[in-house]
């Protein structure tokens, strides 16, 4: 098959890595790619978003199958395109989609069907938002309604932090139409998971789950990122609660689209907070997560071709996904100044001196005009391993990351560090 991937972080880099080793795939490309995938697969030079471009590549090189990676693409209708066009794709329409391109959308959905979340009001206007947020007490939590990479919540411990955030999403409109609309939200104690699903839109086959860090800094300190590493399983996953979130969130959710005449097809991504053992939706996503997919893909036995293509001609029923019991972990290494602004360009060294059984999935690097491999985003490089227990590859990991270098490069030295409550 001619595989044709979207995207180009570390996500992208993974989903290549994986399709690779199929022997269903013979010829792949990747728009646009990183360093990574040059390395494995074709870069093709196309933005994630250029719906019109990437059709007619498709149509020209006759590729048999899409998979798009990234959030904007799918929230702009990619799968309808490609769909009109006779060509396989696997990802959520346009209107499925929403679930995670629309938070009052898929707010109102899970308060409509009792999918079990946090308490929320929406608003599109500044003035009540105001009025309501008075009567509130901290902390709270502010989200805007529209796609904000990882930028549109505030987690407030103040009313005067919430009413900031409300003033930059409603008034001054930092995040443009993302800010619209926007919720309140009841802050949810507890522990955070990140859980994946398969689905067809009729059988829902859950994935192993993960868990992100998301602030830059040790300790849940500092500005909040796409993700600063990962591990898989969570440590606090039990088959009770995988039969709970099944039950209850994952099961209901694309049943409830279902209803609502927007099937859902491709991976579903259920951010919860888990306390007690129950779990809470704070957010769901349309996609695979990133870095949680680096952490998930190297444990999956079953070939994710077979997968995607079972998803796509709705088979689902008849695979069986294995996945491997060794946990995994990865570790992000970002650039100076990440999540603010920091320099691209510079050369990564230490690549080649890493142990075999690391594997180092690109994020933002690129090859330069020499064909050296050098920065080009935020989030850098994601070092992973694999081991007999979340200890064992986080040592693996730690083990190998001081010997990459580039300058200003930072990475948190506690992903993975289980504190058993
Ligand atoms: P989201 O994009 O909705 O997943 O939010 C980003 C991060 O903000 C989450 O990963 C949580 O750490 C935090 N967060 C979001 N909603 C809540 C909430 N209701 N209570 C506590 N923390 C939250
Ligand atoms: N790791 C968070 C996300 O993919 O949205």
């Amino acid at each position: 098959m001619k595989i044709l991937v979207i995207g180009g972080g570390g996500r992208e880099h993974a989903l290549t890595w994986k399709i690779v080793q199929s022997s269903k795939a013979k010829e792949i490309f990747v728009a646009p790619g990183n360093a990574g995938t040059a390395k494995i697969a074709q870069n093709i030079n196309f933005n994630a978003t250029d719906i019109d471009g990437l059709l007619k590549f498709a149509r020209t090189k006759n590729i048999d199958m899409v998979v798009v990676g990234p959030e904007g693409p799918l929230s702009q209708g990619i799968v309808d395109k490609f769909q009109a066009a006779s060509i396989p794709i696997f990802g959520p329409n346009k209107l499925a989609a929403e679930i995670e391109s629309s938070k009052v959308f898929s707010k109102n959905l899970m308060q409509k069907y009792g999918i079990p979340c946090a308490k929320s009001v929406s608003f599109s206007n500044y003035v009540e938002a105001k009025k309501y947020l008075e009567t509130q007490h901290p902390p709270v939590v502010i989200k805007a309604d529209g796609l904000a990479a990882g930028k549109g919540v505030v987690v407030a411990r103040t009313i005067d932090e919430a009413m900031a955030a409300l003033n930059d999403f409603m008034d001054k409109r930092t995040l443009g139409a993302a800010g619209n609309k926007i919720i309140v939200e009841e802050f949810l104690d507890g522990k955070e998971i990140s859980t994946f699903a398969f689905t067809d839109g009729n059988t829902i086959v859950p994935m192993v789950p993960a868990c992100d860090y998301k602030t830059v800094f040790e300790g849940g300190r500092g500005p909040n990122t796409g993700g600063m590493g990962s591990y898989s399983p969570s440590y606090f996953y039990t088959p009770a609660l995988a039969k709970t979130i099944q039950d209850t969130i994952m099961a209901p959710t694309v049943k409830a689209l279902d209803k609502e005449g927007r099937p859902y097809k491709s991976v579903l991504y259920g951010g919860l907070m888990v306390d007690n053992n129950q779990p809470k939706v704070l957010e769901f996503n349309a996609r695979f997560g990133d870095p949680e997919t680096e952490v998930i893909l190297p444990r999956l036995k079953t070939d994710l071709v077979e997968i995607m293509l079972a998803v796509i001609n709705n088979r689902l029923f008849d695979l069986k996904i294995e996945w491997s019991d060794n946990p995994c972990v990865g570790v992000v290494m970002a650039s100076g100044g990440y999540p603010g602004t920091y320099k691209t360009g510079l050369p990564i060294n230490g690549l080649n001196r890493l142990a075999n059984d690391i594997t180092v999935f690109h994020a933002g690097t690129k090859l330069d005009a020499s064909g050296k491999v050098v920065t080009s985003g935020g989030r850098v490089l994601v070092v992973t391993a694999s081991g007999k227990s979340i200890a064992e590859a986080r040592e693996k990991v730690y083990n190998n990351i001081s010997l990459i270098n580039f300058e200003g490069c930072h990475y948190r030295k506690d992903i993975a560090l289980i504190k058993e409550d």
